[in-house]
């Protein structure tokens, strides 16, 4: 079979999709958070690409998106491919969005290639890959897969405090939490294409990544309870601030990062609010998160009961009291060998040069690995640059990723 990847067709839509934007500075810097109108207006977008290349589209109680191809046999277990469409504040153009949009040009080679498919082809766009709005990533895939109990999901809450169903049911997507859920073999296959969010394979020179493992995320929220009060009031002894008591929580879990026996092992303390945030007045509340994860999730797991260890005995010392919540602590997930045996046999095909290795960052994939054979493709970044404005990946690499996608899919398919 020969394919032709059209990748003027996929660069311009991730151009018009990047466009569509909360970022005040012009494209490509993307902003675009979960349930938000620019989210929506995002969806809209895609809808009309699937309608536009025939694709039967269904919308599930909290957005995600299935635009299926359908199959010869339709009592054949149907294979899916896809990825997410949200952006982290201030992200780049092409996380999550080359798997959606690189898998609505794989199907489209395909049917130009006058491929058919005996199981039917689920593009799939999860809702919130991203933990920006609620706290807790990949709510989309959780909910699809079990992962995340309904009542869990629907009482999870924003930084206004609305609810997780009340925002879901204010952007339109009306069902119940429990219709989400998938059955436990619901797919053949599942594959995702994705840019690598590292440097392995531009470092390489490798065209294709074939992951065999996805890192355990867990994530966590710290609250800081001090004492408030006047700037120039209050004498450096009296001072309980809880601001300083962050800092010195913050800077534990970098050390104990840095010395964790696991080289796999990242911690990262992304977001920090401190009340009453003025310049004359002791901070007498903080919270922050704590994004850490580990190919070792027993390593993971250790680290983090330090990490609440320390934090504890710094809580004694400075006379401040510290909670702590654990959002979620995944374990890892391990692809399938017979999905990535047909990316490896698509790489050959197309002559490009290939290497296993696993994905330090999550993906939907994560928990699709439980309600199916799973594997992901990865193509290079420029720099191993993500989550950043100038994520970068050219044409050609995603043309490469969109051809391997569509190999893969054709084998699990038929
Ligand atoms: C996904 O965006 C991640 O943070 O790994
Ligand atoms: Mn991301
Ligand atoms: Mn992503």
């Amino acid at each position: 079979m020969k394919l032709v990847i059209d990748f003027n067709a996929i660069m311009s839509w991730l151009e018009t999709l990047a466009a569509i934007s909360d970022c005040p500075e012009p494209p490509p810097a993307v902003t675009r958070v979960v349930y938000t109108d620019t989210d929506l207006r995002a969806r809209r977008y895609l809808r009309s690409l699937y309608e536009a290349a025939g694709l039967n589209v269904r919308v599930d109680a909290i957005g995600n998106t299935f635009a299926r191809w359908p199959g010869t046999d339709a009592d054949a277990k149907p294979i899916a491919t896809g990825s997410h469409t949200d952006a982290i504040p201030h992200s780049g153009m092409f996380d999550g969005t080359v798997g959606v949009l690189g898998g609505l040009e794989a199907i489209a080679a395909l049917k130009r290639a006058g491929f058919r498919p005996r199981r039917s082809i689920d593009l799939i766009m999860f809702t919130s890959e991203e933990p920006t709005r609620f706290g807790v990533g990949c709510t989309g895939s959780r909910a699809m897969s079990g992962a995340i109990e309904p009542s869990r999901l629907q009482a999870l809450i924003d930084d206004l405090g609305d609810s997780y169903d009340a925002v879901r049911r204010k952007a339109g997507f009306d069902g119940t939490l429990e219709s989400v859920r998938l059955d436990n073999d619901a797919y053949h296959g599942f594959v995702e294409l994705h840019i690598e969010q590292g440097p392995t394979l531009e470092a390489d020179g490798i065209d294709i990544g074939v992951v065999t493992a996805i890192a355990a995320p867990s994530m966590l929220q710290f609250e800081v309870i001090g004492v408030g009060g006047h700037a120039g009031g209050v004498l450096m002894p009296m001072r309980r601030d809880a601001l300083c008591s962050a800092a010195k929580i913050v800077l534990a879990i970098e050390y104990l990062a840095r010395k964790s026996p696991s080289p796999d092992l990242v911690a990262t303390v992304g977001q920090l609010n401190v009340h009453p945030g003025a310049v004359n007045s002791i901070p007498s509340r903080v919270t922050f998160s704590l994004d850490i994860r580990d190919t070792d999730v027993d390593n993971r797991d250790a680290i983090v009961d330090e990490v609440i260890a320390w934090a504890g005995r710094i809580a004694v010392q400075r006379d401040v009291i510290v909670n702590h919540k654990v959002l979620n602590a995944d374990p890892p997930a391990w692809s399938t060998p017979g999905v990535v045996d047909a990316i490896q046999q698509a790489c050959e095909a197309e002559g490009f040069s290939h290497t296993r290795m696993i994905s330090r960052a999550y993906h939907d994939s994560l928990f699709m690995a439980r309600i199916s054979p799973m594997a992901m493709i990865f193509i290079p970044c420029r720099g191993g640059v993500s989550h950043r404005p100038d994520e970068y990946s050219s044409p050609e690499q995603i043309a490469r990723g969109v051809a391997v996608l569509a190999r893969t899919l054709a084998t699990l398919s038929s």
